[in-house]
């Protein structure tokens, strides 16, 4: 039997340390879905498409990964997609209360999803997407914090703002 994982987030954009949590879920997993949320309350700053390209460019042509996007609640599709477990990167202290909260709400939403988490690296403690965004808006250099075409499109968008 696969075991499957469902690793959901903004990615808005990915960073180098979603890219971090994905390497190492691969090495439990035998499939890992990159799950983009369609429907959070954040104003995107990337469409969903781009958040595919940027993701799949990140990871490669690795036939374990799939990159799709969701609408709706987390839990049902994970039920959906047939999995049971889902992946999220802890940093430090800020992320450990609305983690719980969530995994909370979707174990009692879904009594069959189990939510574990994997703590980012400490070169990737700091990086949040929100964060990497407010840098880049304000020209700040992001070089090792999100993937190359990440950086290239930032800066882009960054530009034609300006
Ligand atoms: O990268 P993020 O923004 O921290 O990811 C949060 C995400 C997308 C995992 C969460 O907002 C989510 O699951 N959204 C889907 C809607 C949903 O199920 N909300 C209730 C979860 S308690």
């Amino acid at each position: 039997m696969t075991k499957l994982a469902i690793y959901p987030g903004s990615f808005d954009p990915i960073t180098n340390g979603h890219v971090d949590i994905l390497h190492r879920s691969l090495a439990m997993f035998d499939k890992v879905v990159v799950a983009i949320a369609e429907n959070v309350r954040k104003a995107p700053l990337f469409t969903i498409e781009e958040r595919k390209r940027h993701i799949r460019e990140a990871v490669g042509n690795d036939p374990r990964v799939e990159v799709d996007a969701f609408e709706g609640l987390l839990h049902e599709y994970v039920k959906k997609r047939g999995a049971r477990v889902v992946v999220r990167g802890l940093r430090a202290l800020a992320d450990f209360e609305y983690e719980f909260q969530l995994a909370h709400m979707n174990r009692r939403l879904g009594g069959q999803m189990e939510t574990i988490f994997l703590m980012t690296s400490e070169k990737d403690f700091f990086v949040s997407s929100s964060l990497v965004k407010e840098v880049a808006q304000f020209g700040g250099d992001v070089t090792g914090l999100v993937p190359p075409l990440v950086q290239q499109e930032l800066e882009q968008k960054v530009r034609r703002s300006t």
